[in-house]
């Protein structure tokens, strides 16, 4: 009865996942880039179109999952990218999903041609500056949409999510604990806290991505027909 309810509350609503995660250039040829496989962004779009959603999904470069048809697909390679598209996609959208692993910091500069080792130099020192918060803008920017966020964490889980979910003011967070190889970034399976502002925490047990998947588009599918009434 839960599916049958979240697919008539999810039909026609469109939803922006985001996927992967970005690299930051420091020259033509090098990058820094981290270990999200889009796995669990990519099961969310799935889930969400099985749910009759009309799902957008900004994927990285580094995303090679099969995407199936009917999901509309956007191809980025770093934050700077990646911000942009999302910026141009927030208003179209009722909920956003930002399920890709954003780079932190980016090289201050990229060099133009590849960088030499030098000879007599044993240290290389690089600048990095912050990058944008897409979560935090689309939190502060919102108007009716219902935005989502994941926290992934290898210590004060929920301590770290709870200051997430207020500093960014978005509608959820998904509290994610990376320290656990078993679930999280490259896993098949995943086991997630969702935290919502003045509501009780959800906790979903250990289960493979695409049941989590269909778990959390649940709860945010009850969730906005609820906001609507
Ligand atoms: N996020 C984002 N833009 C960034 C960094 C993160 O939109 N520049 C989003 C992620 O997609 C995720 C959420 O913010 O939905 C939380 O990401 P996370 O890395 O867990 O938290 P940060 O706020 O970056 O803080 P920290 O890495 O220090 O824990
Ligand atoms: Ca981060």
């Amino acid at each position: 009865p839960q599916k049958k309810q979240a697919t008539q509350i999810l039909k026609g609503q469109k939803i922006l996942i985001t996927a992967g995660g970005t690299r930051e250039y420091l020259d033509p040829v090098r990058y820094i880039g981290n270990k999200s496989s889009g796995k669990m962004g990519c099961a969310l779009a799935i889930q969400a179109q099985a749910l009759g959603a009309e799902v957008t999904l900004i994927k990285t470069t580094t995303v090679t999952l099969p995407i199936p048809t009917g999901i509309t697909v956007h191809t980025v390679e770093t934050t700077s990218e990646l911000a942009h598209k999302v910026k141009v996609e927030f208003a179209k959208h009722q909920i956003i999903i930002m399920a890709a692993a954003v780079a932190d910091y980016q090289p201050k500069t990229r060099a133009v041609t590849k960088i030499k080792k030098k000879v007599n130099q044993s240290e290389l020192m690089l600048t990095l500056i912050k990058t944008e918060d897409i979560l935090a803008y689309l939190g502060h920017h919102k108007h009716q949409q219902f935005v989502v966020g994941f926290a992934a964490e290898t210590n004060n889980l929920l301590a770290h999510a709870q200051a997430k979910l207020t500093a960014k003011k978005v509608n959820m967070i998904i509290a994610n604990d990376v320290s656990n190889t078993a679930i999280g970034f490259d896993s098949n399976q995943n086991a997630v806290t969702l935290l919502q502002p003045n509501a009780a925490n959800i906790q979903l047990a250990q289960a493979d991505k695409a049941s989590i998947a269909k778990q959390i588009l649940t709860v945010i599918a009850l969730k906005t027909a609820k906001q609507k009434n």
